[in-house]
């Protein structure tokens, strides 16, 4: 049985196979002709934080693929009394066929894989966001721009940042990211996705001048300044990160043709302008109707690779 909590765990084919997999079911969907691929199935879907794309998307889509989202609030559960997540991932997959959790730390997905019974899947974490990342290379394919990628994250090192370094470092294409000083990504992750690289031929740079990373990039992109669990520290973000907005100036240095991608919610005229922002407006919208098909994609897949 396979859990899908962070790119590392695939390798190039299962990343693509999956891709591809998300493209026809994608197609079949807007045919109006999408097999009933998890006919019956229950998903339940964990939240420790806030969400309007994560829940809808796999909500809608497990519904498309002939099965049932159930929705579930940690501080519904148990859990928000001090059940543990152990005795959690015990009891409900005993009663439902896949479990999708967005939580903050990689090691409670980790803990409830472990417990788990039935394939899990990252809705997020602190550190990794990885159905986003499917997503994201989704929308790059279809814009023609996953051949001879040369990505472009200009912003927080986070989840994101770190998502992004796992799918070039598996796939093989060029990322160059450039932070502030002292938001920089993990160094573990990144280590870890260096040596990834060695065997792909990734070109991954890091950095702190986002004109640099963005000169000659055919995708940009970036993500809020303040992640969800770090609004205390707010205020000393948004002067930290001045200089970092991704705008027409900035946006200019990229390809003529470059696509902008955001993995939503977009705060403007911080971290991209709104000028940008809506020029590029389809490809954002796009890349956030693919979180509905990419993932059920990945439903599909690990439903595919259960032991029996
Ligand atoms: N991009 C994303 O995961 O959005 P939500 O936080 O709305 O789910
Ligand atoms: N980095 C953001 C992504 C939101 C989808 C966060 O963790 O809040």
């Amino acid at each position: 049985m396979r859990h899908f909590l962070t790119l590392k765990d695939f390798t190039k084919e299962e990343i693509l196979e999956i891709i591809d997999l998300a493209i026809k079911i994608k197609k079949q969907t807007k045919k109006g002709k999408l097999k009933p691929y998890l006919k019956d199935q229950t998903l339940g879907m964990i939240f420790e934080k806030s969400s309007t794309r994560t829940r809808v998307s796999f909500e809608v889509g497990i519904h498309q693929l002939g099965g049932k989202g159930l929705f579930l609030s940690a501080n519904d559960l148990q859990l928000g009394r001090g059940e543990p997540m152990k005795d959690t991932a015990r009891v409900i997959s005993r009663m439902v066929d896949m479990v999708m959790i967005r939580t903050f730390s990689q090691s409670v997905l980790e803990e409830f894989a472990m417990y788990s019974r039935v394939p899990v899947i990252s809705g997020l974490s602190d550190s990794f966001h990885p159905v986003q990342l499917m997503a994201d290379y989704m929308t790059m394919v279809e814009y023609d721009k996953a051949e001879n990628a040369v990505v472009a994250y200009v912003g927080d090192g986070n989840n994101m940042a770190h998502s992004w370094l796992m799918l070039a470092s598996k796939l093989g294409f060029e990322l160059r990211i450039a932070t502030p000083k002292g938001y920089e990504v993990d160094a573990g992750i990144l280590k870890e996705a260096m040596n990834f690289a060695e065997q792909s031929g990734a070109i991954i740079t890091i950095g702190n001048d986002p004109k640099e990373a963005i000169k000659d990039a055919n995708v940009v992109t970036t993500d809020t300044w303040v992640s969800m669990g770090q609004e205390a520290e707010k205020a000393k973000r948004l002067e930290d990160f001045k200089g970092y907005m991704v705008d027409d100036a900035m946006m200019a240095l990229a390809q003529k043709d470059a696509i902008f991608l955001h993995c939503l919610p977009a705060y403007r005229d911080y971290e991209v302008s709104e000028a940008v922002f809506e020029a590029h407006a389809d490809e954002v919208f796009d890349e956030a109707e693919n979180r509905l098909h990419a993932q059920k994609g990945v439903m599909v897949w690990l439903d595919d690779h259960r032991d029996n």
